[in-house]
């Protein structure tokens, strides 16, 4: 694991956005695994920037993203077709047919799972994963007790994962119990990953995921048995290491 601690949050966002615009540099039609929340919206701004100055051309590219909540449609401002849309795919000139994000609405979850992993290896596997971390330790929706060999699937989520996601819904009520994320065995099939945590709240998770043992209830442990992880930290998030 290389572990990169940058001053604050822009210089975390920057870092990233370098290391993919790297990425599609040296390969433009790279296969990128992408990530929600909090924590990527900055890298994604410096990427448009990137893009608005010619630097980076997403003609090419093909992205694939890491999970959706189950239940709500496209349309909903909660979705993360919608969150990709507002702050990266609306800036840029990806191609429409080239975005494939789980589909939260999908009746035969089965199917559409396995299709979605048939997909991926398909165009060649996901070349460059960027991850965010849940405050236990989950990467995209696999939570605690995770089954280390789960491909795409439907997950339950945890209570202190909705309870962090309330933030975005009106009433805690509203948030989606279930999701569809990409397991564990997708993500450790990527060939590079990127990690990106900021603030103290991500401290522990950080900590025990890095120099903990690697253990099912701190899903992102099992990424010390990946050969090209790269995590980049804000100052507050490394304070525990
Ligand atoms: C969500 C997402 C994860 C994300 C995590 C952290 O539950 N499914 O992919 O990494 O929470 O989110 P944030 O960056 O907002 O702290």
């Amino acid at each position: 694991m290389r572990i990169i601690v940058m001053d604050n949050y822009d210089e975390m966002s920057k870092k990233a956005a370098l290391m993919i615009a790297s990425q599609v540099m040296l390969k433009p039609n790279s296969v990128l695994g992408l990530a929600t929340g909090d924590t990527p919206i900055g890298m994604y701004k410096e990427l448009t920037k990137l893009y608005n100055k010619r630097d980076i051309d997403f003609k090419e590219v093909r992205t694939f993203n890491l999970d959706e909540y189950y239940g709500i449609n496209h349309e909903n401002h909660q979705s993360y077709y919608y969150f990709m849309n507002a702050n990266l795919f609306n800036n840029i000139n990806i191609v429409r047919e080239n975005i494939y994000m789980p589909n939260g609405m999908e009746k035969d979850v089965n199917t559409s799972c396995n299709e979605y992993e048939t997909k991926i290896k398909e165009l060649g596997g996901i070349d460059m994963q960027v991850l965010g971390i849940g405050g236990n330790g989950h990467i995209g929706f696999n939570e605690p007790n995770v089954n280390f060999e789960a491909e795409t699937h439907l997950v339950n989520l945890e209570e202190e994962t909705i309870k962090a996601n309330s933030r975005f819904f009106k009433s805690i009520n509203d948030v989606p119990v279930k999701a569809i994320s990409m397991g564990i065995k997708t993500i450790m099939n990527s060939k590079k990953i990127i990690l990106l945590a900021s603030g103290l709240n991500k401290a522990k998770a950080i900590e025990r995921a890095v120099n903990g043992k690697i253990n099912p209830n701190i899903p992102a442990s099992i990424l010390q048995l990946h050969n090209d992880v790269t995590i980049i930290l804000d100052k507050e998030a490394a304070s525990s290491l």
